[in-house]
């Protein structure tokens, strides 16, 4: 099938199954805005648990934060953003369209051909007002990254940790950015959540880290059940360093729309400390034991967006097969792990379905569902991306087995209901579930 369509089919699949759709599409939508439904903020939750135990948990020296996404104002002057966190804006003088001067030839206007002004900077920071007087002493922004609540409190969470270096503090958030080209459905919104680690080092260690956190993150999206073979790393070239950045490295999938960055992870140096530093008079140091000597970190820094990884999960685990539509998740990141069917609405399967469902409902996230067909509701629960579907039926009332039905291979075999927990437990920690004996 071609690209563009099977993206196109994706975005219909979420609008249908009400998982990620256009906000406030009652009034007609606003653009670049996105509202997640049941499906999508089980996965969401799922990506971002994934992301929070392989980052925070399962690192004895990373530490979570939550900031606020409403900062003292200075801290934008300090980190740069106020001042280079632009991107170059032209306009078409005859349709009024606004385009992102890097991203097309400036001799015409795409859409109608017309003339173009002079490229201009545009800031993408969100204003607002503190307070009710809206002058320019009550301006503030809404945050673009979250990393800077992380720097200004590194000082805090260190101390507060005893903290040794290296040490990391991550948080996930939303972020805003008042984008000029929003686009490619999720892809890019003026409203988004990001994964962030700042991983603060001995500057002379920083090449050592910078190598290991490629790698990590890398091997994450695998282990979350990523192709391999559509994801890549893209070094920066030095022309495209982000201001604060000594060196970066992308972490790019392979959309219907061609390869783009997922992640960045940068060298950010000692950029961020000292700039917080001289700008609010704190010395921000670590005070090395081995060399008796204040030192300033470096910091490694992980970026990553929820919603960018949401959805590589979509497009990675969409197919389109002959009778149905499938979502392959791994069954770690499925918003539904188990759907309980009844083979048909009529006691005593009804009696016998819904008490297995409140069983594993305080282990899985469960769906029951006794509408229609069995086999409508397979393929229902093959596009929500259920990876198992657990069918009781006559024999269930007789030897308390059920019909255990994978979703990936449609195969179905017989597994007693004594145990099930565990079993299915089991099963999902592979992505091809392994035969039942
Ligand atoms: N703190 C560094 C930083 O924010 P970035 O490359 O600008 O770096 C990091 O952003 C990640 O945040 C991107 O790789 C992407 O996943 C996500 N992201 C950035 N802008 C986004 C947008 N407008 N919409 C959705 N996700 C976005």
């Amino acid at each position: 099938m071609e690209q563009a369509n099977l993206f196109q089919e994706i975005v219909s699949l979420c609008k249908r199954r009400a998982v990620v759709f256009p906000s406030s599409e009652i009034y007609g939508g606003i653009n670049s805005c996105w509202d997640y439904g049941p499906l999508g903020v089980e996965l969401r939750r799922n990506l971002k648990d994934l992301w929070w135990k392989a980052v925070v948990q399962g690192h004895r020296n990373v530490v979570g934060a939550d900031t606020s996404i409403i900062m003292h104002p200075e801290v934008w002057v300090a980190s740069g953003h106020r001042d280079h966190f632009t991107d170059p804006l032209v306009d078409c003088k005859s349709c009024k369209q606004r385009f992102r001067a890097d991203q097309i030839d400036l001799t015409k206007c795409p859409e109608c051909g017309g003339q173009l002004t002079e490229p201009r900077s545009f800031n993408l920071m969100f204003k607002t007002y503190m307070g009710p007087v809206e002058d320019d002493a009550a301006q503030v922004f809404l945050r673009p990254e979250t990393a800077q609540g992380i720097f200004v409190d590194f000082e805090t969470i260190f101390n507060g940790s005893r903290g040794k270096l290296p040490f990391g503090i991550a948080q996930i958030g939303k972020s805003f950015r008042n984008e000029v080209s929003p686009g490619n459905f999720i892809f890019r919104s003026r409203e988004f959540e990001q994964m962030e680690l700042e991983f603060f080092v001995d500057p002379s260690t920083e090449d050592f880290w910078f190598d290991k956190w490629v790698k990590e993150r890398l091997e994450w999206y695998v282990s979350i059940g990523i192709n391999p073979e559509r994801l890549r790393t893209r070094p920066h070239g030095p022309d495209e360093l982000a201001h604060y950045a000594k060196a970066c490295v992308d972490i790019e999938y392979l959309f219907p729309f061609g390869w783009k960055e997922i992640e960045g992870i940068a060298n950010r140096g000692q950029f961020d400390l000292q700039v917080h530093a001289r700008s609010s008079g704190k010395q921000l140091v670590v005070f090395d034991q081995v060399r008796e000597e204040n030192v300033v970190p470096s910091v490694i820094e992980s970026s990553s967006g929820v919603d960018r990884i949401l959805l590589v999960a979509l497009v990675d685990a969409y197919e389109k097969e002959a009778e149905r539509s499938v979502l392959r998740f791994h069954p770690t990141l499925a918003p539904t792990k188990v759907a309980v069917l009844p083979l048909m609405r009529k006691e005593p399967l009804v009696e016998k379905a819904v008490s297995l469902e409140e069983e594993l409902r305080g282990s899985f996230t469960v769906e029951y569902d006794d509408a229609g067909s069995i086999g409508r509701r397979y393929r229902r629960q093959d596009e929500s991306g259920t990876p198992y579907c657990l069918t009781v039926d006559y024999q269930s009332l007789e030897d308390d087995t059920v019909t255990i039905r994978f979703r990936d291979s449609m195969r179905q075999e017989r597994l007693p209901v004594k145990g099930l927990t565990g079993r299915i437990s089991e099963l999902m920690k592979s992505r091809e579930p392994m035969p039942v004996e």
